[in-house]
């Protein structure tokens, strides 16, 4: 009896510490302050949601299972035992403006705020915390003081290279708020279709919402024709104006602003080919710039405005202006005209002038007016916010000048781009962008004093659609890395840490999974980052995935790793070469593709380059060190060790300091042609006794065709035989006057 007594006790303690200890605090983003406490709250269909009046919509948002919601006067002292509520708070609180406070605990919940924003904040907290749960009806006692790093945490959307339904865009509102992200920048108006009901201009929807080509990639192939609605051929589709007025009344529910974009004055030919009166020909398919010399474009642009602006009550209207090809502008006569009447210098100012244009209208309209990076060209607009998409430099320009800034650098925050190994994935944009580059992020560029800083209202990401052709695979590209990018936005960044983020993020891929989202699941790519001491003339390297715990084994002699191969504990530092291949272990069995790295301390190693012909100015890599110091690319051209070669062939000249005996020279040359980056048609390599008579020892032609649009790397290498020489000259043809992208040049 007695002994049966004992067992009931543990037993009791056991089911006590395990509901404990399975509270998932696992939150994204990481809140600023959070405290854990003993027990949970217990959510039943009938518990009691109760709100203060300005907050009776967020109080709606989280009644999920019909929970009554009562609205709080707060003249009556009121007893809160078992029920959930969204209470105003004042600054003592709450601090800031847009943030909360949630208190969880066994006989209540409640979230204080001092604005909607912040209501909503709290609200999602409460509901992820809840998500997180093993039983989501049990919410672990908490108590969370928070506040958002940033006001703008965006994430772009092109519906015009793929056009994607209502539903679909509500359920993309629905997963951005479950990661604070609030503004979602609808890219309606592209090439590629117009997706937004104009009842002034029905042509747009009728012809220019519809293509031949069902993908992106099959219109461009086909010569990007247009077709109409009720085509039984046709691909597209548009938003009609109560549909995007739904939209923005279900992203406001949710905390989240639309901003909508129309483009201009390039990337318009969808409008142009319906409207070609408004380009420099006048001709459809030939223009994709609107011709700035003529009125009726400003007409028609304003006209748009006015149902644009009746639909989104936006303080922001995105006006485009990247990308505009402007030598249609330098023959046009109208466009000359206006250049003469209006004073301006030449097109980069007409350009300027267009901007500005559309900036004074806005304004009359108590509106602002936000565009890409390219707006400073020419002259940035008195009051415009800037996107800088090209880098940091038009944000930290923009900054500088005392304009708000918001930052979506393509290195960071373009998810078009691949996320993994290009081998193992869909095709993708160029550039790599994996999930610990995306949370490495600081928008806040070194450069800017704190008064500066003040202007970066914050960070977003780009979601361009030309290769994602349809929602699963748009889930797939934006998920995980709207959530890293989540992190950025919102949180401090002295509570920013990948190694704790890729920890809570596990409990995250099981959130996703119970909403079915086709995220991409973490890769198996191993990435090997080697470091390289001058000195000791050693190499170490470090292995890292996005994998949780991996097991890495790894060989040195390039062979493939299996179970018995070397264990990885930690960096591995040797001498001499090296072709290191590690890949990730379940049991016995290899995960995806081992990685590869030849490490090598050659003979070229910290030896003076010298540029016959300069290197990019847009891609030095590590300047005129980076084809001698050891360091090889990686599967990314802008990783920092390829360095570029614009318009022009490469030819470099190695001074090894002494007369060596030289066995054999070779390098490496990526090709990604979608970035404009081809393989040299032919590469020479050359050697001389005095750096003036070159004796040429080998001239290789490129056998890779220049329409693999894949990813695609060549080496070219001579052997010299131990042949004597000081100087080694490489010359590479660049015969699409693209780009040249080349790591390192490797001499034994
Ligand atoms: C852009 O990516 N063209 C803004």
């Amino acid at each position: 009896m007695i002994r049966k007594l004992a067992i009931m006790v543990t037993a009791i303690v056991a089911t006590y510490t395990t509901a404990f200890a399975q509270a998932n605090l696992n939150l994204i983003p990481q809140p600023r302050e959070i405290s854990s406490q003993p027990g949970h709250f217990q959510w039943q269909k009938h518990t009691p949601i109760i709100a203060s009046p300005a907050f009776k919509n967020v109080a709606d948002l989280i009644a999920t299972q019909n929970q009554p919601v009562k609205i709080f006067s707060g003249r009556h002292k009121a007893d809160f035992a078992g029920t959930i509520r969204i209470l105003e708070a004042d600054s003592r609180t709450v601090p800031d403006s847009n943030g909360y406070q949630l208190q969880v605990t066994p006989s209540s919940i409640a979230v204080y705020a001092r604005n909607a924003a912040g209501a909503i904040s709290g609200a999602q907290t409460l509901m992820q915390l809840r998500l997180l749960q093993p039983d989501t009806n049990l919410i672990p006692a908490v108590t969370i003081n928070d506040q958002p790093r940033f006001g703008h945490r965006g994430v772009m959307l092109d519906v015009s290279r793929t056009f994607y339904p209502i539903s679909y865009i509500k359920r993309f509102l629905d997963l951005m708020w479950l990661y604070k992200m609030n503004t979602f920048h609808w890219h309606l108006t592209d090439g590629a279709g117009w997706r937004l009901q104009i009842k002034q201009f029905p042509e747009l929807t009728q012809t220019a919402a519809w293509r031949y080509g069902n993908t992106w990639k099959d219109w461009a192939a086909t010569g990007h024709r247009y077709a109409h609605e009720g085509d039984p051929n046709a691909y597209g589709g548009y938003y009609s104006q109560e549909q995007a007025r739904e939209i923005v009344a279900y992203a406001a529910k949710r905390g989240i602003t639309v901003i909508p974009e129309i483009e201009m004055p390039g990337h318009a030919e969808e409008v142009l080919a319906v409207y070609p009166q408004l380009s420099c020909s006048g001709i459809p398919y030939k223009n994709s710039e609107f011709c700035l010399g003529n009125d009726q474009t400003f007409d028609f642009l304003e006209k748009v405005l006015i149902e644009v602006m009746d639909i989104f009550p936006s303080a922001y209207i995105h006006m485009g202006g990247d990308e505009a090809n402007k030598s249609a502008w330098k023959t046009c006569p109208k466009c000359q005209q206006r250049i003469k009447s209006a004073q301006l210098k030449d097109v980069e100012e007409l350009q300027s002038y267009a901007i500005r244009r559309m900036e004074r209208f806005l304004k009359s309209h108590q509106r602002h007016l936000l565009g890409w990076d390219e707006i400073l060209e020419g002259g940035l607009a008195p009051d415009a916010t800037v996107m800088s998409w090209r880098g940091e430099n038009g944000g930290i320009a923009a900054a500088k000048a005392g304009h708000n800034v918001i930052m979506t650098p393509g290195a960071y925050c373009y998810f078009d781009h691949y996320q993994a190994d290009p081998a193992t994935q869909p095709e993708a944009q160029g550039g790599y962008v994996p999930l610990e580059k995306v949370y490495s992020y600081n928008p806040v560029p070194a450069a800017l004093s704190a008064t500066e800083a003040k202007h970066i209202l914050g960070v977003q990401a780009n979601i361009w659609t030309e290769l994602i052709p349809h929602a699963a695979h748009l889930e797939y590209m934006a998920y995980p890395r709207i959530i890293a990018l989540s992190e950025v936005a919102w949180s401090d960044t002295a509570h920013k840490n990948f190694a704790a983020f890729k920890a809570r993020l596990q409990s995250h891929y099981l959130l996703l999974q119970r909403l079915n989202v086709n995220y991409f699941r973490p890769s198996y790519t191993v990435t090997i980052k080697p470091e390289i001491n001058y000195q000791s003339k050693q190499t170490t390297v470090t292995f890292t995935s996005e994998q949780y715990q991996p097991v890495i084994r790894y060989t040195m002699d390039g062979t493939t790793p299996n179970a018995a191969s070397t264990l990885y504990s930690g960096p591995v530092t040797f001498s001499g070469p090296a072709l290191i291949r590690a890949a990730i272990f379940r049991d016995t069995m290899i995960q995806g593709t081992p990685a590869l790295l030849e490490a090598d301390f050659h003979k070229a190693i910290g030896k003076r380059v010298t540029y016959n012909l300069p290197y990019s100015k847009n891609y030095p890599a590590q300047k005129e060190s980076t084809l001698t110091n050891g360091y090889r690319g990686s599967v990314s051209y802008g990783d920092g060790q390829w360095q570029g070669f614009e318009a022009h062939d490469m030819d470099v000249t190695i001074d090894m300091g002494t007369t060596e005996k030289l066995n054999d020279v070779s390098i490496n040359f990526m090709q990604l042609t979608g970035v404009g980056i081809y393989i040299p048609s032919e590469v020479e390599i050359a050697v001389s006794p005095d750096g003036k008579a070159f004796q040429t020892v080998q001239l290789q032609k490129n056998d890779v065709p220049d329409n693999i649009s894949v990813l695609t790397f060549k080496k070219f290498a001579t052997s010299l035989n131990g042949q004597l020489a000081r100087y080694i000259r490489v010359k590479a043809k660049n015969a699409q006057k693209g780009f040249l992208f080349a790591d390192e040049v490797i001499v034994h």
